[in-house]
């Protein structure tokens, strides 16, 4: 149905502006993350792994810190899809149901034709979900709804909440309802995925017979699509709609439309497996649940629930069985790349005795509160991850101990974030000696020694990783211990105190450029607004020193790792002081052993006495500093630095 693409109207492209919200149109692509009055994500125009890409709803305009691409809604789509501008305009209309206007009359007829095709597929799709609910009351549906409330155990209450219904038996029952009764265009049943032509060539049949009906919803609530279920035991199980003009499957989840709220207020998504555990979840009041589509779960979809979920927090709660086992990690693999970069905090839920969450709620009266609680107790992917290589593995045997190993060096290669991969590091030493405390640090360099071979991933992925140049441990230890304090400085006001005490009793300073730079402009801030003001007041700084600022945007986010350290922060906070003031006083100590060399005793003897003295009271702050090896940090970064 390709059209040349018109001159349009100027009105047109005014009411298309006013109408797109360039947040909702950018989320579609962007994971964003509310900042203060903005949002931030990664941005789609360069490669990077700290979030750089501002997007401001009030002044309906995006601008990325790190290459400068800048502009409205139009500019971000032109670019993203290399489209033109009419082409982007006339989406959008259509999108958001805007009137076409061109310069030459006859050719707005033509689109708003095509606006209205997807009008009336809706349209079709939905007087079809009424015969389906209507048919299930019906005595022909009368197994169906025996079907949901015996075997299902769904109230009355569920089974109008999800609008479920019943696809009669019969070859073209809603064929003829539709087209010889209601008179809508068969081309246009067809197009809305209901009937198909018969392979014989004469005439169309019902796409679905003798089945239950559930109705997928787009997020606005209109429906676009059908999963339906056999009643006969008939194969396929499940048969949904194939794709349409409405329906994209890649994009699509099943009660996210129902969900949505829940996942705002809760700040977390569940995600599930079948339709039917998401119905028994909300039916339970687990209200922040949807289910993929049978089809492998996508970054799309992860996508779109992360538009719900500020702290972007989802649990995966696939089938725990094997077949269930691989679609978890078939799905983690599907969306790595949002997962390894601290893009989501992916958490996965497998239920005992390998149920999914409908058998399970069904299993016994307490399961309900016995499911919150395990979801609450969930572990982080990467962990599941690392107990999925244990399982079932004797270490005893060297042969399975070095494959265990070699896993496991896979899997933490891949984790960008320094401090994360030390922490798995150390973690997965721990497991590896079993017990005997002594073996853990000799596990951790052979780890740290393997991790060295593994092939990089390709240099596009890595190129701004610096973590990858030959670098120097020092200034490697040193930004670590820097950006943590000033992440937790800037997240968790309960801390501030404390690490401003120790700054100014050790005499601390920021040594790399750009955190002193944050630093100062962070105390100066700090005595004019009120502690939760910070935040948001620090990333305005980006309009005024967008150069400085786009080197520490990484601060604002909060990745797992920081999350993670921020729940033990006393430790962190002083493993971080003790890696910095280490770093200086063995500055400090180079300096005054070389000054004491060039002095001469006899000469110059108070200036001799005083270098000693000096040298003496560094000596015996690194020796107190390592004995506190609780500084696991320093410890830990020692290590992976090799
Ligand atoms: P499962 O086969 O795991 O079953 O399908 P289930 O949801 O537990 O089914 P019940 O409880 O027996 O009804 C999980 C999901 O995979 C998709 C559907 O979306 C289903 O909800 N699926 C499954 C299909 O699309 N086609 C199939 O043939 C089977
Ligand atoms: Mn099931």
């Amino acid at each position: 149905m390709a059209v040349d693409i018109p001159r349009l109207h100027p009105d047109t492209t005014e009411a298309v502006k006013e109408r797109a919200d360039i947040v909702d149109v950018i989320s579609e692509s962007v994971v964003l993350k509310k900042r203060g009055k903005d949002f931030l994500g990664l941005c789609p125009f360069h490669d990077e792994k700290t979030p750089s890409f501002s997007v401001s709803p009030g002044k309906q305009l995006y601008y990325c810190f790190g290459c400068n691409a800048g502009g409205n809604v139009f500019n971000f789509l032109m670019d993203l899809e290399q489209r033109s501008f009419s082409e982007v305009v006339l989406d959008l209309a259509k999108r958001y149901q805007v009137q076409v206007k061109t310069l030459e009359p006859s050719q707005s007829q033509e689109f708003q034709r095509q606006l209205s095709l997807r009008e009336q597929l809706y349209e079709i799709i939905a007087i079809a979900n009424s015969f389906y609910e209507h048919a299930l009351r019906q005595p022909e549906g009368e197994k169906a709804l025996i079907y949901l409330q015996r075997d299902r155990k769904l109230s009355e209450a569920t089974i109008q909440q999800f609008q479920l219904g019943y696809a009669p038996g019969g070859w073209d029952t809603l064929y003829r309802y539709l087209v010889e009764q209601k008179r809508y265009a068969v081309e246009l049943v067809k197009q809305a995925g209901l009937v198909k032509e018969r392979k014989s060539g004469d005439g169309c049949i019902d796409c679905f017979r003798d089945r239950v009906t559930i109705p997928i919803h787009d997020t606005q609530g209109r429906i676009i699509a059908f999963g339906t279920r056999t009643l006969s035991g008939e194969e396929p199980k499940y048969i949904n709609s194939p794709e349409t003009t409405l329906f994209d499957k890649g994009r699509t989840l099943f009660a996210l439309d129902k969900a949505r709220s829940e996942i705002s207020k809760q700040d977390k998504g569940v995600v599930v497996e079948g339709y039917f555990d998401a119905i028994a979840l909300h039916a339970v009041g687990i209200e922040n649940a949807v289910a993929s589509l049978g089809t492998a779960f996508s970054q799309d979809q992860l996508k779109q629930i992360l538009r719900y979920t500020e702290s972007k927090q989802v649990i995966l709660n696939f089938d725990a069985d094997q077949a269930g086992t691989k679609a978890t990690q078939r799905a983690i693999r599907e969306i790595e790349t949002l997962v390894y970069s601290g893009q989501v905090q992916l958490r996965v839920l497998n239920l005992p005795g390998g149920k999914d969450a409908d058998e399970y709620l069904q299993s016994s009266p307490d399961a309900i509160e016995k499911y919150r609680q395990q979801l609450l107790e969930a572990p982080l992917w990467l962990d599941w991850q690392i107990n999925q290589v244990f399982q079932d593995r004797d270490l005893k045997d060297g042969a399975q101990l070095q494959q265990v190993a070699r896993i496991l060096v896979q899997l933490i290669s891949k984790i960008e974030d320094h401090d994360l991969r030390t922490h798995y590091i150390n973690l997965c030493a721990e497991r590896l000696s079993q017990g005997d405390s002594r073996r853990t640090p000799m596990y951790a360099q052979s780890i740290v020694s393997q991790l060295r071979k593994v092939k990089l991933p390709s240099s596009q992925h890595r190129k701004t990783d610096s973590l990858d140049l030959p670098l120097n441990a020092e200034q490697n230890l040193l930004e670590q211990a820097e950006s943590l304090l000033l992440r937790i400085y800037i997240h968790c006001p309960e801390y501030r105190q404390e690490i401003l005490t120790a700054f100014e009793e050790k005499d601390l300073i920021f040594t790399i450029s750009h955190y002193r730079f944050f630093w100062r402009e962070t105390l100066q801030l700090e005595a004019r607004v009120s502690p939760d003001q910070l935040l948001s007041r620090l990333q305005d700084l980006s309009f005024d020193y967008p150069e400085e600022m786009s080197k520490l945007m990484h601060l604002f986010h909060l990745d797992e790792k920081t999350i993670y350290d921020i729940i033990r922060e006393p430790l962190v906070i002083r493993g971080a002081i003790a890696s910095l003031e280490k770093v200086i006083l063995e500055k400090n100590k180079h300096f005054f052993s070389q000054a004491l060399e060039k002095t001469d005793h006899n000469l110059e003897p108070e200036r001799y006495h005083h270098y000693a003295l000096e040298l003496i009271e560094i000596q015996q702050r690194l020796k107190k500093i390592a004995e506190q090896r609780c500084a696991s940090l320093i410890d830990v970064v020692g290590f992976s630095l090799g």
